[in-house]
């Protein structure tokens, strides 16, 4: 059946859609996502087509004014599921307001094709914007943990197994570290996003005499694509951004497992707030960890999207392919799930209790110690660390925790003579012991000794700074930007009533 109202099939097409194939085709839950964006771009490009001249200044005022209407009324009013996408949905409805005369006018030159990839980048834009924003609190709950935790003691693990004695605050301030760099990775990836594709059309641009610096300027972009094949075709940046929010993911998965761990009987080094706990549905006295859990397991749901994204795109020729309509979903559900995880981590920080004493208990359970034995043997004695490790090692077998005598002892095996007559002495090896002394010696660069890791704290609070300013100030030249696209649409439909 023919559609004579369906202003894209009624010209080409005799036969309406089947309701299946419809159904098939639409990406609701991306259209949706797209809407704002959407709107954006169609006041830019119609703002631009009057000053160019291609379209009579009446008719930009009339569908400016159709599009303000739209965008009033919201996503919903525009019925996206009772037609192809969005854009058709959109430039319906603004045709049965204002007549196909002057809103027929709006698609000159353009394509979805351009117009797609143009609203991508720009709801893009606001996610990464808004994920930077997200990590700056985890960075940020991450360095108030540090803070109160620069002494407290607790053991550090190499294959899970008690290794040295370190603190919270160090362990902290790893993770700190590597958000630090999750979230320089991001933004830098700001430039491959924040370019116009738009005036690109189907691929091959149009003959119109569009100004697409203009365009791309009241978009808040920093300059037009310049390659109207690649306009449409590259979807490069959504690959890049999904492997970033997976490094992310994996990032935060990683300390998820921790905090999981850390939560359990064996461990007991803290308690999750009940507020970002659960409990069992048959055993009374659970008390578990799922949100964790969850951030943990969805970031394999994040390097699905990734990878789901690197499939499609991987074998298309250039331009245009429909199969890119279905990378776009992959992306927004990388954004949402990376998101949500960033948030719902910080959260759970914030509002974690630390069990002190069992940390500084087990801090130097399974001989944690031994490394500073060993090295307070060689300072002591001029022994090669080789001969002192073989030395230690022995006394670890016996489960640790010795005497001067028992290093002598040792020592005596390995190589025949006594370490307290090659000068260790029994205050030494006391010392050597002492899990916060194990700490304190450690005060070179990236050391957890306590001035050693107040410099980082300093350090990662200027870092955060200096990236709140960055971020501030993206978000304020986009604010401008779109003011000034605000601008152009009211100077354009004042006097046009
Ligand atoms: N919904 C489409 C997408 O997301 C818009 C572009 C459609 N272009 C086309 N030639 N069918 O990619």
């Amino acid at each position: 059946m023919e559609n004579k109202e369906d202003i894209l099939r009624r010209g080409r097409l005799a036969a309406e859609k089947k309701k299946e194939v419809g159904e098939f085709t639409a990406s609701i839950p991306a259209d949706r996502w797209l809407f704002p964006s959407d709107l954006l771009v169609d006041k830019a490009h119609t703002v631009m087509l009057a000053r160019q001249g291609i379209i009579a200044k009446e008719d930009a005022a009339a569908i400016l004014k159709a599009l303000a209407a739209i965008e009033q009324e919201g996503v919903d009013a525009v019925n996206i599921p009772a037609f192809e996408d969005v854009h058709m949905a959109i430039e319906s409805k603004l045709i049965k307001s204002v007549g196909e005369n002057a809103g027929g006018r709006m698609h000159s030159g353009r394509s979805r094709n351009d117009e797609v990839a143009t609203c991508i980048r720009i709801s893009t834009r606001r996610e990464l914007l808004g994920l930077m924003a997200d990590l700056q609190d985890l960075r940020n709950a991450l360095l108030a943990m540090a803070e109160d935790h620069k002494e407290t003691l607790m053991p550090g693990f190499t294959h899970l197994q008690h290794a040295q004695p370190t603190t919270l605050a160090h362990h902290m301030l790893a993770h700190a570290s590597s958000f630090g760099r999750d979230f320089e990775r991001l933004a830098d990836a700001m430039k491959f996003v924040n370019i116009s594709p738009l005036g690109s059309a189907a691929f091959a641009s149009t003959g119109y005499n569009l100004d697409r610096e203009l365009t791309a300027k009241l978009l808040g972009f920093d300059r037009p694509m310049d390659n109207s094949m690649d306009g449409v075709s590259a979807r490069d940046f959504i690959l890049d951004l999904t492997s970033r929010m997976a490094i992310i993911e994996v990032n935060l998965s990683r300390l998820a497992d921790e905090l999981v761990l850390w939560s359990t009987s064996e461990f007991g080094f803290i308690e999750l707030s009940d507020t970002y706990a659960s409990t069992s549905s048959i055993m009374p006295q659970k008390k578990n960890p799922d949100v964790l859990e969850l951030v943990r397991g969805r970031s394999g749901t994040v390097i699905g999207h990734m990878m789901a994204a690197f499939t499609i795109v991987k074998g298309l020729p250039y331009s245009y392919n429909s199969d890119l309509q279905e990378v776009t979903p992959q992306l927004l559900r990388a954004f949402e799930i990376t998101r949500s995880s960033v948030r719902i981590m910080t959260g759970a920080i914030q509002t974690i209790t630390v069990k002190k004493d069992e940390m500084r208990r087990k801090s130097t359970m399974g001989f944690t110690t031994a490394t500073e034995i060993a090295d307070t043997i060689v300072r002591s004695t001029g022994l090669p660390f080789r001969t002192a490790h073989g030395i230690v090692g022995r006394l670890a077998r016996e489960g640790g925790n010795p005497s001067l005598a028992d290093v002598d002892r040792a020592s005596v095996e390995m190589i025949g003579k006594k370490v307290s007559e090659m000068g260790l002495t029994e205050k030494m090896v006391e010392e050597a012991k002492d899990p916060w002394s194990n700490v304190e010696r450690r005060s070179i660069i990236g050391g957890p000794a306590l001035i050693t890791v107040e410099k980082k704290i300093s350090s990662e609070r200027k870092k955060g700074l200096l990236d709140a300013a960055m971020l501030s100030k993206l978000n304020d030249s986009l604010e401008a930007a779109y003011r000034n696209l605000d601008q152009a649409v009211r100077s354009m439909t004042e006097g046009h009533s």
